[in-house]
């Protein structure tokens, strides 16, 4: 059987060519990988979790008109997504200290910062994806000051639905990360938000126990990151609410 030319392969993802121009498939891996792939191993069913998790933030995001490249989905796997010419910028918002945060400002992990702060990292694995400055980024022409713009308005837009989202299942939004793609419309260029939207990406954290559901379980060993997932897609309704353990995930659709 002839097989999809395979256009990208990252850590957690493959983009292969989709069946129509402007199109590409989306296959979610199993692989987790922590600290720049330093800590790497296979986790069964997170595939198929993010898979479905970030089809249902993203289509979420679409019914209140922010734009993105999710088309539809596939399959347990794969989604079919927008190509778009990603900017290679990390977008990370922040509700309260954690991780690079705070490891840099010396900040207690959980405490409340004053508004949401937007940060951008360089996509560039060799040098362990660095902060950038608005300056740098402008300077260096990997984006100009309108797609700044831009970029701070659609992520801060995305940071209100998934808090609002999170909270309302019990779930505090620390932080995440996303990334912004190109797309030209006729004459006309606009910003969407590609990638992923998941626990791989996100730090969310129970409101009541402070108990993490996110990709952290596996940087710091804190347990099985299958389960984790599983809980945020229960609670979101994305898992039938019986299921506290899904090593092979049942959708409901
Ligand atoms: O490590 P740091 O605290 O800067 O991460 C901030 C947020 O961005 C976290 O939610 C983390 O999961 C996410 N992130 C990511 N991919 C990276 C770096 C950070 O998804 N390469």
């Amino acid at each position: 059987m002839a097989r999809r030319k395979k256009i990208y392969e990252g850590k957690a993802k493959i983009m292969y060519e989709g069946p129509e121009p402007g199109t590409l498939v989306q296959y979610f891996k199993d692989d987790a990988t922590a600290f720049n792939a330093e800590k790497r191993a296979k986790v069964e069913g997170k595939g198929v979790l993010n898979n479905r998790l970030s089809e249902f933030f993203m289509k979420g995001l679409t019914q209140i008109g922010v734009p993105n490249h999710f088309i539809k989905r596939l399959n347990m796997r794969e989604q079919l997504v927008r190509s778009v010419e990603i900017i290679p910028l990390e977008v990370v918002v922040r509700n309260f200290a954690a991780g690079s945060l705070s490891a840099r400002l010396g900040m207690a992990e959980g405490t409340p910062l004053p508004r949401p702060i937007v940060e951008f990292c360089l996509k560039d694995d060799a040098l362990g994806d660095p902060l950038v400055s608005e300056e740098h980024i402008c300077a260096f022409g990997w984006a100009t000051q309108q797609d700044l713009d831009d970029m701070i308005s659609l992520a801060l837009r995305v940071n209100d639905f998934m808090s609002g989202l999170m909270l309302a299942v019990g779930i505090k939004l620390v932080d995440f990360k996303i990334e912004i793609g190109r797309i030209w419309e006729n004459d006309f260029q606009r910003l969407i938000v590609a990638d992923e939207i998941s626990p791989d990406s996100c730090r969310l954290w129970d409101i009541e126990t402070g108990q993490k559901l996110d990709k952290d379980v596996f940087r710091r060993d804190l347990g099985n990151l299958t389960d984790a997932y599983t809980e945020v897609a229960r609670r979101l309704g994305v898992l039938p609410s019986n299921v506290t353990h899904a090593p092979r995930p049942t959708l409901i659709n």
